[in-house]
Order: structure tokens, then sequence, then C-alpha cells
């Protein structure tokens, strides 16, 4: 898969792409990532690419054309490249639309700056805008490295085995349960003796339980979304009774 990001900033991404997961995605030659700085493509001499508002106002925007010059560019070798746009304005990012954008084979990320773009850029040029959360980033350079992470992790190979990101929150709209490695006891605190117990449908009832306490707790949209079964409901029913016994956790 080819991500092609045009941004003002191209050094923003020289690390992060060398690193970890998608640095060796990217040496297996499973993803192609290609920063184009914009400035590149401006027509006058200054190499302008932002200007003031018409109509007057705070900030600079972003002029279409040499945003239109670079994706044109990107296009005349791909005319299929499907064009993102990263804006707070943007539809909420969600693992959906991460699935939805592993089934493309090459994704465009404009970024943008100051106080956005000229409004044609995505009236000619733009198929979908994205948002990756409630706040305000200074531009969208983190954001599309959001994307292609979460995207490149879903294609073939990218991961150690295809299980783990089927195993993921979300997959099955639950939060995962909590996991302990060595050593036993920190600082006092201690794993929960059902992990040593070698009782692996025990441990299994454990882990289901603690997913749908957390999940509870911290994000009871997605309990509503989720395909509960007969003992995901006994569990949870457990979990209720005991939270209004008081407030400790209860014993498997
Ligand atoms: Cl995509 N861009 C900017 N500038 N801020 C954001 C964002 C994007 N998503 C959330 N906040």
């Amino acid at each position: 898969m080819k991500f092609d990001i045009l941004t003002l900033f191209p050094g923003m991404f020289a690390s992060p792409f060398r690193e970890s997961i998608p640095g060796r995605a990217i040496e297996k030659g499973l993803i192609e990532v290609r920063t184009i700085n914009i400035r590149d493509f401006a027509l006058d001499k200054h190499h302008g690419v932002d200007d003031t508002p018409f109509g007057g106002g705070q900030g600079m925007v972003m002029k279409v054309e040499p945003i239109a010059r670079a994706i044109d560019w990107v296009k005349s070798e791909n005319p299929s490249a499907w064009t993102i746009y990263l804006t707070p304005q943007g539809k909420p990012f969600n693992q959906e639309d991460v699935r939805a954008l592993s089934s493309k084979t090459h994704l465009i990320l404009l970024c943008g700056r100051y106080e956005g773009v000229d409004e044609r850029v995505k009236e000619f040029f733009v198929d979908q805008e994205i948002s990756i959360g409630d706040y305000v980033l200074t531009g969208g350079e983190l954001a599309a490295m959001v994307v292609i992470d979460a995207v490149a992790r879903l294609l073939p190979g990218v991961l150690g085995s295809d299980r783990s990101a089927e195993e993921d929150s979300f997959f099955n709209s639950l939060l995962e349960y909590p996991q302990y490695t060595r050593p036993f006891d920190f600082r006092g605190s201690c794993v929960p003796g059902v992990l040593l117990s070698g009782n692996h449908s025990a441990i299994a009832r454990w882990r289901r339980k603690e997913a749908l306490r957390r999940t509870l707790a911290r994000r009871p949209d997605l309990l509503k979304k989720a395909s509960l079964s007969d003992p995901d409901r006994e569990l949870l029913q457990e979990i209720l009774d005991s939270s209004t016994r008081g407030n400790e956790r209860d014993a498997v």
C-alpha cells in the first residue's frame, strides 16, 4: 500500500516511520511512505503557499493552486489514489474507517496548517475529511501519522501474526482485560491468583469479566454495541451485583 503525505513540514515524518512496526513494514516493502512538500509546487517566485482570507479575519489560508498541482502530480501516476484531508472539521476517525481504508491501494494524506485550506481544495480534490479527536492540533501532520499507523497494522504481514490485529480492542467492541508479567509482587501489588492457577477456563472467564468490567466503567457506549453471549450477561450481572453491594473488587 502506498501513502503520499502532502505537507509543508516533511521533516516531521523522518523518524516516526523509521522506527518499530511501521519502519519494518517499509523495510519489508509492505508499505511505501512518501512525503511531498507542497511548497515545491508553488508557482510564484517566493514559493507562497498561504495567503490572507477573503473577507478578512485572523490568520492565513493555504492556497488552492500549490495543493492542486501536488495532487495532480500524484494522480498522474495513479488516477485512483484516494485523497484524505486531515482537519478538526472532519468525521471522527474510528476502527471501522481504518478497516475501510485498509482495502485501498494508494492514499494521499493532505495535512492542513494555519486556518485551513481554501474551500475549493475540498470541492475538487478531497474524497474524505478525517479528524482524530475533539481537540485542536497545530496541523494535520500528527493526524496523518495516526491514520497511516492504524491502517498499516491491518495489512497482511505488518504485525507478527494475523491474530494480534483480530484480538484488539474494538474488534469485538470490548476494551482489553488487564495484563501482568513478572515480577509477581511489585511493591506489594500482586498478580491476581487465577492467572497463576493453570486453569485455562477460569483464566478465560476472569479475563472476559475484567474486559466487561472495564468497558462498563470506561466505555458504556461500546458495551451497547457489543454482541454479548448469555455467559457475558451473567458476568455483567455479577459485576453489577457486586458494585451495588459495595465497591470491593469481587473474587472470581
Ligand atoms: Cl486531523 N488536524 C488538526 N489540526 N487538529 C486536529 C485533527 C486534525 N484531529 C483532531 N484535531
